[in-house]
């Protein structure tokens, strides 16, 4: 297999779970060296044992990423991991909250927003010393790239979604910003829009009773995915699809993109 990381530096929020997790080991099979990061340190500290079995070289951060001094102290510590500094910044961790505008309270909209779209404004404005500054002065011989995780609901809005529609379009527009701005610096930005993907985030029953897609809705987005969706052995979205993306994106083989929304939905985009 040609490793498409090798002595590449990531930062993977989210790592405990999900898109995450698999993002997380796909990058250290293709010779990443990881800073893990997530809220929550029981499924963290599994991961860091899967990859340091496996012989990876890892370490782990627990940060809530709507913190700024959370987000530093991770670049503080990926910059001891790293002296040289970050290549990759994955910023997966997300979160959802459901209501219908009507019925949606202030604390449902603030969280969302906060998790989402501030935790990845966050993560990459803390990423300064250890991304765009190490570009700055090293120059442009190095490849380096972040790369965001918005939604479907974020390109073609949701019904039940407005705070999660809200913070994944805005998570488009600070990946077409940091685009433009760090291009000089040869740093790539880049957005996955997901469609509906197995998780503790879209999988009822589910550990938190706040995550997780009603039975109802589930066999309606079952039955369309079964007439419109890709019709594959894998059946609808995985983890691992989404990891593949992020791989091309962190990797030199997207050396000439940059500010692009890629949406991942099996063909469900126009229906779900
Ligand atoms: N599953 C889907 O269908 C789907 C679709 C579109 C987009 N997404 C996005 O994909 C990303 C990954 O979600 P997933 O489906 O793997 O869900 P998941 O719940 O399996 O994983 C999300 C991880 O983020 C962590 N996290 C949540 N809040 C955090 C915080 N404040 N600070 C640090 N870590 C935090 C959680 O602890 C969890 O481990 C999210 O951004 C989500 O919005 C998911």
């Amino acid at each position: 297999m040609t490793k498409l990381l090798e002595n590449k530096t990531a930062v993977v929020t989210g790592a405990g779970r999900g898109i995450g997790k698999a993002t997380a080991l796909l990058y250290a099979e293709h010779g990443a060296n990881l800073v893990l990061v997530d809220i929550d340190e029981a499924p963290l500290k599994e991961v860091l044992e899967e990859l340091t079995a496996k012989g990876y070289k890892a370490v782990y951060k627990t940060a809530n990423i709507t913190k700024e001094a959370d987000c530093k102290d991770v670049f503080s510590k990926a910059l001891e991991f790293s002296p040289s500094g970050v290549d990759i910044l994955a910023n997966i961790a997300g979160i959802t909250r459901d209501a219908v505008i009507h019925k949606m309270t202030a604390d449902e909209w603030n969280f969302v927003i906060d998790v989402n779209l501030k935790g990845t404004y966050n993560m990459i404005q803390a990423s300064v010393p250890a991304m765009r500054d190490k570009a700055k002065d090293e120059g442009v011989a190095a490849t380096r790239s972040i790369i965001n995780i918005s939604s479907t609901s974020g390109v073609k809005g949701n019904a039940g979604q407005i705070n999660y529609a809200a913070a994944k379009a805005g998570i488009n527009g600070i990946t077409r910003t940091v685009a433009k701005e760090w291009a000089r610096f040869n740093i790539r930005c880049n957005s996955i829009a997901p469609g509906f993907i197995e998780t503790r985030l879209t999988t009822a029953p589910s550990d938190d009773p706040k995550l997780g897609i009603p039975e109802q809705q589930m066999q309606m987005i079952q039955m369309l995915y079964s007439q419109t969706g890709l019709q594959r052995k894998e059946g609808m979205g995985k983890p691992q699809d989404i990891a593949n993306i992020a791989l091309f994106f962190a990797s030199d083989l997207s050396s000439y993109v940059s500010g692009q929304v890629l949406i991942a939905a099996g063909a469900m985009i126009d229906t779900y």
